[in-house]
């Protein structure tokens, strides 16, 4: 499985980075906004500056929702640089996008995901990676984790693809059930990555090691 860190923020990007288990990055316009980023000027670089730190996928999202303003601002941000994957939401002119990206090889990520049919429709339109966010759909009190489980079946059936992104990560524990469903991708933000290295059973062994070692030096 794949790991992108979902976040608009260089310093996260760097540090998982750094780790060396970065494989791409996911952003969205509430993300970007975070970072007080104004202007489309300001976005472009942004974007930009985000290449130049992880070299694989960097998903940036289409504000328009019409299929002409989804195309036009896809090509542009398609231009940035060759790893963006343009991030369109799946409503019907968004699939009608999707389709027309995936002609003229441009890769994709249909976001805003929540059921089965949807990701089937993403699909079908040749879309490069899939987003179902299973944090929001276990806060309206749904099984996340199950629609992953659903759509890489359905995937593997069919032989579709799409790779499966799941998205809306929360947890430690969500990384390791989307692992176990088979999902492609994981987005996360910094601390569930972080949250894999816990365990107080490492930090009581360690600790009596370091104890133990210091006669042997
Ligand atoms: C990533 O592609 C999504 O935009 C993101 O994971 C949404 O996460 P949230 O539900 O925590 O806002």
């Amino acid at each position: 499985m794949k790991f992108f860190i979902d976040t608009a923020n260089l310093d996260q990007i760097r540090e998982a980075h750094e780790m060396g288990i970065l494989d791409g990055v996911t952003t969205n316009p509430s993300l970007m906004a975070k970072e007080g980023i104004k202007g489309p000027n300001a976005v472009m670089k942004h974007y930009r500056d985000i290449c130049e730190i992880v070299d694989g996928p960097v998903s940036a999202e289409v504000i328009g929702t019409s299929f002409k303003d989804i195309i036009e601002e896809g090509k542009k941000l398609a231009e940035i640089h060759e790893n963006i994957v343009v991030k369109v939401p799946m409503i019907k002119d968004g699939i009608k996008a999707i389709k027309w990206f995936s002609d003229n090889d441009i890769p994709t990520n249909c976001t805003l995901v929540f059921s089965a049919g949807q990701a089937i429709l993403a699909a079908k339109a040749g879309a490069s990676f899939v987003s179902p966010f299973i944090g929001r759909i276990d806060d309206s009190n749904w099984d996340g984790v199950a629609l992953i489980e659903q759509i890489v079946r359905i995937y593997n059936t069919q032989g579709f693809a799409t790779e499966v992104l799941a998205a809306s990560i929360r947890t430690p524990l969500h990384i390791v059930r989307c692992a176990e469903a088979g999902a492609d991708v994981c987005t996360c933000p910094l601390s569930s990555i972080t949250g894999l290295l816990k365990h107080p059973l490492t930090d009581l062994g360690l600790a009596q090691f370091l104890k133990d070692a210091t006669g042997l030096q």
